[in-house]
């Protein structure tokens, strides 16, 4: 599994090896907010490549849709404050995500991650924190956007399939791609071993993509 960052980073880059480009902040841990529908296992690889050390940020909030997901349950045990905006009360998606901008803003978030939000966003959001919210989908994009992006490869029966790690546009799962890793599919792969696999790569690739890009934001 290889996770590669290459064209759209590299033009925008910037002499980071040189110390005196890099001011004050970029040395304080990166805020960032999650936003999450269910399991909640990106959000917990985030939080544990921080304790690692590998990637320099702090998670300040949660936000999932879902009561009770386990994505919740996994903030409550990790300590990690989180916030609860339920779809079903907050039912236009206007609204929805002014309110996510809104909480994110009051906690400081300087970049938003969709870590398995399981709703479409409007340009609320994505105008909010325009090249600050990132998503991860579990395909080689552009293959496979939308929904179930395991079954869809699959039902195709490519060899290879994987996770992109991109920033979020108006375009469903369109925007520009940080960072892929490629998953081999297996003759006996059913959707679960694949899911599985196609899992453990996002959890590296993810805190991977994400600390790459945090001089381009710092510069930004
Ligand atoms: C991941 O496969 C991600 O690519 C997709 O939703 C899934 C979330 O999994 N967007 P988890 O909740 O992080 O376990």
């Amino acid at each position: 599994t290889v996770g590669r960052m290459d064209r759209w980073d590299m033009s925008r880059m910037p002499a980071f090896s040189d110390p005196s480009q890099q001011n004050q902040s970029d040395q304080t841990p990166l805020r960032i907010g999650v936003m999450a529908s269910g399991n909640g296992s990106n959000f917990e690889a985030l939080a544990q490549a921080i304790d690692a050390g590998t990637l320099a940020a702090e998670i300040r909030l949660l936000v999932v849709n879902n009561p009770g997901c386990g994505a919740q349950q996994r903030a409550q045990r990790l300590g990690i404050p989180c916030t609860v905006l339920d779809h079903r009360v907050l039912r236009e998606r206007e609204r929805l995500d002014q309110a996510l901008v809104d909480c994110f803003r009051s906690a400081a978030v300087e970049v938003i991650v969709m870590a398995g939000w399981m709703r479409i966003v409007t340009p609320v959001l994505i105008n909010g924190f325009a090249d600050r919210l990132v998503n991860i989908h579990p395909s080689l994009l552009p293959s496979f956007k939308g929904l179930d992006g395991i079954g869809q490869a699959l039902a195709a029966g490519v060899k290879i399939t994987g996770c992109s790690v991109h920033l979020v546009t108006a375009e469903l799962d369109g925007g520009p791609i940080l960072a892929q890793a490629a998953v081999p599919v297996e003759e006996r792969d059913t959707h679960t071993s694949l899911s599985e696999r196609v899992h453990q790569a996002e959890h590296r690739l993810l805190p991977e993509a994400i600390n790459a890009m945090i001089p381009v934001w710092r510069q930004g």
